[in-house]
């Protein structure tokens, strides 16, 4: 209700100030209330999860703000992307709004605060739920030492996460995207996997890895990640990122503008991809759904395309943080 009357307000100051301005004031209400969200205990990955529905990665890249995104009563927080040193990402304008078709075009770049910046920030919270940390490369890294970007993460989020996201589908860090092809894949899940193991008999916990991939998969593709997943023991795969595809907002304002598409438009293609890996791991895998989830029936569709959990991102923008309970209740109808 409260959103609804902010959200012309926000709507009318240029994205990446309302984005900072609702984290801030996020910050100074979650001392104020917590958000009632029903329980839906669900366990995935090892985890018990209070409820199914979290926190996508990219709302809070720089772990600044993880009390706040708890008190909306996620069941888990996605923080990130984050890579090895701080970087500032592409040049403004780079976040977009399509409200015609609930959607956003961003091309932000993973610009973050590095990871030991990053770290500092997850010692400061208070929350001690689920809390995700998504990785990835720097921008000027070359793709051939990709990896030890990774590692490089992996390494020092290790002990702070409850699971680690290894993200290769944004569209906005050139080439990272063909780390999904199956060689690159395999030998980048195959460092990854074999530093995991060693980190796990020098901590003496195994912390659950789970793969990010893009909506933009052809059938081959996804039949070569089911099996890199399988091969290198990956805990859970999320589809997905958002989509360089521009399927369904031709012609509105904003939409040539170059980045990744999320929101209502990409909800379709996200849930394609989720069925077809949830058909090619046979449940052997859990998957995370998300990809323009804007109501409780659209994360009904994720969770009956084979989704464990669910995330949410371009919703909350649209709809506010009532959408976290929604989708809980969704999910305890089945
Ligand atoms: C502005 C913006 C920034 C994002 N940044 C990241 C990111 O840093 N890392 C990542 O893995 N996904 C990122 N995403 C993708 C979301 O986590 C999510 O996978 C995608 O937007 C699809 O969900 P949605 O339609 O609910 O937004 C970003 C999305 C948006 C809209």
């Amino acid at each position: 209700m409260l959103y609804r009357l902010l959200r012309p307000l926000l709507f009318s100051l240029n994205p990446e100030t309302a984005h900072r301005l609702t984290l801030k004031s996020a910050d100074w209400f979650a001392g104020l209330t917590g958000t009632a969200v029903p329980p839906k205990p669900v366990r995935v990955m090892g985890i018990e999860f209070p409820n199914p529905v979290g926190l996508a990665a990219g709302l809070d890249k720089n772990a600044e703000h993880i009390d706040a995104m708890a008190a909306l009563g996620f069941g888990f927080v996605e923080v990130g992307t984050v890579t090895p040193r701080p970087q500032p990402g592409n040049p403004k304008p780079r976040l977009f709004r399509l409200p015609q078709a609930e959607a956003i075009i961003n091309r932000f770049g993973f610009n973050n605060v590095g990871v030991d910046a990053f770290l500092a920030n997850v010692a400061r919270a208070k929350w001690r739920g689920i809390l995700g940390i998504n990785i990835g490369k720097n921008f000027d890294t070359p793709l051939d030492k990709a990896a030890d970007d990774y590692v490089f993460c992996l390494e020092k989020v290790y002990t702070a996460a409850t699971y680690v996201t290894v993200n290769i589908s944004s569209p906005n860090t050139k080439g990272l995207r063909g780390l999904q092809e199956k060689t690159e894949l395999d030998a980048l899940l195959g460092r990854i996997a074999a530093t995991r193991e060693r980190l796990a008999d020098q901590h003496g916990r195994r912390v659950p890895l789970t793969l990010k991939v893009a909506p933009d998969l052809d059938d081959v593709q996804i039949a070569d990640i089911a099996a890199a997943v399988r091969t290198h023991r990956m805990d859970a795969v999320i589809a997905t990122n958002t989509s360089t595809s521009r399927d369904g907002v031709e012609g509105l304002q904003h939409a040539t503008e170059q980045g990744g598409l999320s929101g209502a438009p990409i909800r379709a293609r996200a849930t394609r991809v989720l069925a077809a890996l949830a058909t090619a791991l046979g449940g052997e895998i859990p998957l995370i759904g998300a990809g323009g989830i804007l109501s409780g029936a659209d994360a009904q569709e994720k969770f009956a395309a084979g989704a464990s959990l669910v995330q949410l991102y371009t919703g909350l923008i649209y709809r506010g943080p009532a959408l976290v309970g929604e989708c809980a209740e969704a999910a305890r109808e089945g």
